[in-house]
């Protein structure tokens, strides 16, 4: 799966180390943009390795691929999957199953992740969605949909682990020539349809295994969305001229303040404080 172009991702920060290379937990891997995740991380020689709560599904991911059966709302099947591993990729979506499954997978799934790792290391890629922030738009008034992933969100900052958070506009909604990747910060494009920004599936999965690697993604939250032209080479100068997050901050850099901690559910609050407990008294 490799060629000649592709640069093998590392453990370590020095790009010519003597390390082995990285290994990647995807959660969601079977998801549609889990598998392109799955598919890019084996392009950059990593060890993947895939969560799958359908045994069923296992063969349909590249054969390279670890398979670890878990469901992420049962924290006793986890601990396999985090075993050895140097970096998870989160791309878990629960569609279709309303508020109950925007907490239970969503956000739930990351924080019983997070458990399991325990006080273990590892990079972070967390997808999330542009317009997450958005609160009173008629999708999250009744799926929640967009609160849960902001708090999924939450529990990756307070938990100091280095990590990007990626927050895709619409998939597969490009022009065939809209390939010129176009990272903002603020979440301020809200509408709540393609007119917000649209991005190509395999492009999303380029940048969260791209983030793993380049110091200049850490500790960054940003939309993904493309332009007309062609796509990038230097994932580096892509992400290079972002803001970091604020240390200590629960959200991103330049998001509207418009969740405080203060009126979050107690249980909320008891996650940030478990996963992040001496940062989330710096919280506003
Ligand atoms: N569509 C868009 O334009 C757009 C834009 C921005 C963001 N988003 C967000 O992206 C997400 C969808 O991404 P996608 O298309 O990759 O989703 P998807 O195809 O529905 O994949 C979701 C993945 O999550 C896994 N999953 C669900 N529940 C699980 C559980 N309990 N334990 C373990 N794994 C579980 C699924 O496993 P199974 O295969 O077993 O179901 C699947 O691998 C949505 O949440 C959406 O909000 C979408």
């Amino acid at each position: 799966m490799t060629n000649s172009s592709t640069t093998s991702i590392r453990k370590g920060e020095e790009p010519h180390s003597p390390v082995s290379p990285m290994t990647v937990l995807v959660v969601g891997a079977t998801g549609s943009i889990g598998y392109l995740v799955v598919e890019e991380a084996i392009r950059q020689a990593c060890t993947v390795r895939a969560l799958v709560r359908n045994p069923g599904k296992a063969c349909e991911l590249p054969p390279e691929a670890q398979v670890v059966v878990g469901d992420v709302t049962r924290p006793e099947t986890l601990s396999d999957a985090v075993n050895g591993i140097d970096a998870i990729v989160f791309t878990l979506g629960s569609d279709g199953a309303g508020k109950v499954g925007a907490e239970n997978v969503d956000y739930g799934g990351v924080r019983n992740v997070l458990r399991a790792l325990g006080k273990r290391t590892a990079r972070i890629a967390l997808m999330t969605a542009i317009g997450v922030t958005n609160r009173t738009g008629t999708y999250n008034r009744s799926t929640e949909a967009h609160d849960w992933k902001r708090r999924s969100e939450r529990l990756v900052r307070v938990s100091g682990l280095p990590y990007t958070i990626v927050r895709p506009g619409w998939f597969d909604y490009n022009r065939p020539d809209q390939h010129r990747l176009t990272l903002l910060q603020g979440d301020t494009h809200q509408a709540g349809d393609a007119s917000d920004g649209v991005v190509a599936r395999r492009q999303i999965a380029e940048v969260l295994v791209h983030s793993l690697i380049s110091n200049r993604a850490t500790r960054k939250t940003f939309e993904l969305i493309a332009a007309t032209g062609p796509a990038p080479k230097d994932f580096d100068q892509l992400f290079a001229p972002l803001e970091a997050d604020p240390p200590g901050a629960l959200d991103g850099v330049h998001d509207t303040p418009n969740m405080p901690v203060n009126d979050e559910p107690q249980r909320v609050r008891d996650d940030l404080n478990a996963i992040g407990a001496h940062r989330f008294s710096a919280a506003p």
